[in-house]
């Protein structure tokens, strides 16, 4: 990769520099070691290069973070930090070598603070594990990514991490109060506090949130906490086809007048990949298509209430079966199908492009509707999955069994991209643009906005070291 911007490698004394700062243990230029830390979840078949940092760094405490950048900014060292490499864009890989960054050691949660519903943690924490500790507090930890139980909080925060309760609780960025940051010069900052309203200054916390590494480095972040609800029920409704279970989606909402926790979407292809992955039956599996509707409530008879009456809208609406989950077991078997599809489908296929593009809700059915007009055009097969109720959907391309298949795939984006412009929708909701979508930014924002970006960018990090080659291209 080549950039407008100058790095230089990393020598036997900046090495000992590093050393010294942070201690031997915690820097490592092992080979075997840099070759694990060289991936993300995207298949390496989608990237041309190999991504390999010259040291591996793992700092303890935002003091370690402060040093190591004062190091890299004095020697021009491109810095890329890295949370359990769970992304699906390639944020956290190394894409001019130099410092890869791992928060590992960096996993404490520090405060959970129940007068002020807020829980502090450092950014190696798993994000499962603040959901459980909050759980033990009757407390909710409202972010829930799919990657919840491998993926850190601090990743997470980076990119804006989405998942499956963002239509009635938002996005990673909404569950922020502040955060603790190391800038490129090694200087430690905080941005927001232990507080609902803030109007002084800038809010820097949520242009954190989304900014994939490329603006400052979290070392904390104060999350905001809610009641746990007490009662949960996740209904699966087995549609004929994907029209149907889609053109409901909005109906759930308006006629069921209530916002659902999730609502998520799996088409029969989605289900039966689950289904071969896990050995498992999928309840609904066979539909054409079919929604995970979560109900929340404190009291059981309203909770009844409302499934009943979600069920019977489901089955006004199209729906010829509607399970119900109402314990834990069969809870776990409607979430784990709906989880293990990104897993199944790189488990029998390793040629597809994973689309996370997001429309307004109400175009949701068209933009199903182009993936199968372009996908039948070229005989290749698809799975559409996703965050329905939120319009974010995960369409996979499978692509066909030819030496050509980045091209075919490639022909495939060159299509559905401007439909999905036409119809008010982006390139990506949730898995980050890294540098797996860099050169399509251009497509989606117009030339002021990507200048913008940049002003931004080299406000914060003026010689390009936090995370280059990714968001940004500076070459055109
Ligand atoms: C999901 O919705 O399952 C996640 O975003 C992960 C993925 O699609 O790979
Ligand atoms: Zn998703």
């Amino acid at each position: 990769m080549s950039s407008i911007f100058s790095y230089n490698k990393i020598d036997e004394n900046i090495l000992s520099l590093l050393v010294s700062a942070i201690g031997k243990n915690n820097v490592s230029s092992d080979r075997e070691k840099l070759i694990s830390y060289s991936h993300d979840e995207v298949p390496s078949s989608t990237y041309e290069d190999e991504h390999m940092a010259e040291t591996l760094v793992f700092p303890e405490n935002s003091s370690h973070v402060s040093k190591i950048m004062k190091i890299a900014s004095a020697h021009r060292i491109p810095v890329t930090p890295r949370g359990a490499g769970t992304g699906l864009s390639g944020g956290a890989l190394p894409a001019f070598g130099g410092i890869v960054m791992s928060f590992e050691k960096m996993n404490k949660i520090i405060e959970l603070d129940e007068k002020n519903l807020t829980v502090t943690v450092e950014p190696g924490v798993v994000t499962g594990e603040i959901s459980k500790l909050a759980a033990q507090h009757d407390l909710l930890y409202a972010g829930d990514p799919c990657s919840g139980d491998a993926s850190y909080i601090g990743g997470n925060i980076a990119e804006n991490a989405g998942g499956n309760k963002v239509i009635k609780y938002g996005a990673t960025g909404a569950q922020i109060l502040a955060l603790e940051v190391v800038l490129a010069d090694g200087s430690v900052t905080w941005f927001g506090g232990k507080r609902r309203k803030d109007v002084t200054g800038l809010d820097f916390v949520h242009l954190m949130a989304g900014s994939e590494g490329i603006l400052a480095i979290i070392t904390k972040a104060v999350l905001k906490l809610l009641p746990l609800p007490k009662h949960s029920v996740d209904l699966i409704a087995a549609f004929p086809d994907a029209e149907t279970a889609i053109a409901f989606v909005p109906q759930i909402i308006k006629k069921g007048g209530l916002i659902p926790a999730s609502i998520e979407f799996m088409d029969r292809k989605a289900m039966e990949l689950a289904e071969k992955y896990l050995n498992n039956p999928v309840p609904a599996s066979g539909a054409g298509a079919a929604l995970i509707i979560q109900l929340e409530e404190n009291d059981q008879d309203v909770l009844d209430k409302q499934y009943e009456k979600i069920g019977k809208l489901s089955k006004e609406n199209g729906a010829y079966e509607v399970y119900v989950a109402d314990t834990r077991s069969t809870k776990e078997r409607i979430w784990q199908a709906r989880k293990a599809i990104p897993e199944a489908t790189s488990f029998f296929y390793s040629r597809y492009i994973k689309e996370d593009l997001v429309v307004p809700i109400d175009r949701v059915p068209d933009l199903l509707e182009e993936i199968k007009k372009v996908c039948v055009k070229r005989n290749l097969e698809w799975v559409a999955y996703g965050h329905a109720g939120d319009g974010n959907m995960h369409c996979t391309v499978i692509g066909p069994d030819s030496d050509d298949w980045h091209e075919v795939l490639r022909k495939v984006q060159d299509e559905i991209y401007p439909t999905v412009i036409n119809m008010g929708g982006t390139l990506s909701g949730e898995h980050g643009i890294g540098f797996k979508r860099k050169e399509f930014m251009k497509l989606f924002l117009d030339k002021n906005h990507l200048e913008l970006i940049k002003r931004v960018k080299l406000a914060f990090d003026p010689d390009n070291i936090l995370n280059p080659g990714k968001i940004v291209e500076w070459n055109d």
